[in-house]
């Protein structure tokens, strides 16, 4: 048991979308961190297969409006996609449950917090007397934002321009199934996204992102994501410009002291082999942006399973779990 859950009755937790990439993760996140009551919903299609909790091997069920309204869930984690999530959350919170959902459903709506925990966890516990819906970030946005906060309470963010080179199991486990199945000769980068104009979503969800989580609603933010031939972890190579001079030693000693942040140093630096199945965000490359005023240049990787959506969303439902203990007579 790692944390979130060393005292108190067990919470009983759903896990919707347990067959997928995400589902599978969090389903190994909460056996690691000791949570034993522990339901895993999916579709039709795989309703009445097994999924693998810890030494144990639990029945998927369906996850319909009933099953999910029945009162008997305290948490539900969903990664089912924005579709499946649209219909089937509001009917898991009206049933009790505070849900964390991963999906982009919630997470530009106003009243529904979008939450990193390093960064805004409080935004959280707002809603918990309310609708009991927390959004969990894009899996860029969530390295990004815990990187920048640091760095912006001390020099004041003005812009950000990032590249990132996103792994195939961002989008799902049938695109990992592909990638393996391919010969490295046919492996290539992609733009897989939806184009709005001239950005994809992906862009643009990582600029309106980090804008309601950092609460700074004009921060110019400028995203080229590309999808490389990487099974897991996210890579960004990050620009910042700050209000006043910080060099990359600044820099560099202010993220070494921040939450889930592993900085590496020359001849070190973050690869997304090194980030997969790990927790931490790496950042390495730290150093004075020569094309800015005022710039600092890094680059991180991320798995993007764990901190970029299993865990960050067990992260927001450990706050929540807290706070309710608190107030538990
Ligand atoms: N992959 C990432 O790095 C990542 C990061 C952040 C957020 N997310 C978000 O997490 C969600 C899932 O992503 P994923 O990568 O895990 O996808 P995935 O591997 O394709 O898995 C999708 C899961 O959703 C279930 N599902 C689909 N439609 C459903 C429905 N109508 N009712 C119930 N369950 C349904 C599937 O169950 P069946 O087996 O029954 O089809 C499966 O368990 C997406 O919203 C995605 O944007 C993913």
């Amino acid at each position: 048991m790692q944390s979130g859950n060393q005292s108190g009755s067990q919470p009983r937790i759903g896990v919707i979308g347990a067959t997928g990439a995400v589902g599978v993760v969090t389903l190994g996140l909460l056996a690691e961190r000791g949570y034993t009551n522990v339901r895993a919903f999916a579709s039709a299609r795989s309703a009445g297969s097994t999924v693998t909790f810890g030494d144990r091997q639990l029945t998927v069920e369906e996850a319909t409006p009933e099953n999910l309204s029945a009162g008997d869930l305290d948490l539900a984690l969903f990664s089912v996609g924005t579709s499946a999530s649209q219909a089937l959350v509001p009917h898991a919170a009206a049933g009790g449950a505070f849900v964390v959902d991963k999906s982009s459903a919630y997470r530009l709506v106003d009243g529904y917090p979008l939450v990193v925990p390093e960064v805004n966890g409080n935004r959280a516990l707002e809603v918990m007397g309310t609708h009991r819906i927390a959004a969990n970030p894009n899996c860029c946005t969530i390295p990004l934002t815990c990187v920048l906060k640091p760095l912006h309470e001390a020099a004041g963010l003005k812009s950000i321009r990032v590249a990132t080179y996103q792994s195939v199991s961002g989008a799902g486990w049938q695109r990992m199934e592909q990638l393996r199945a391919e010969h490295p000769n046919d492996h290539n980068l992609t733009m897989d996204w939806s184009w709005e104009g001239d950005e994809s979503d992906e862009e643009s969800k990582l600029r309106a992102e980090t804008r309601k989580i950092m609460e700074l609603p004009d921060l110019p933010v400028s995203a080229t994501c590309v999808r490389v031939p990487v099974l897991v972890s996210h890579s960004e190579a990050i620009w910042a410009e700050f209000d006043r001079p910080i060099s990359g030693q600044e820099a560099a000693a202010i993220l070494r002291e921040s939450a889930s942040v592993k900085v590496l140093d020359l001849p070190g630096f973050p690869t997304p082999k090194a980030a997969a199945g790990g927790d931490e965000i790496l950042v390495g490359r730290i150093r004075e942006d020569r094309a800015a005023v005022n710039g600092i240049s890094l680059y991180l990787s991320n798995d993007n399973l764990r901190k970029g959506a299993a865990l960050n969303a067990i992260q927001i439902a450990e706050l929540v779990l807290a706070e309710q203990a608190k107030t538990r007579p």
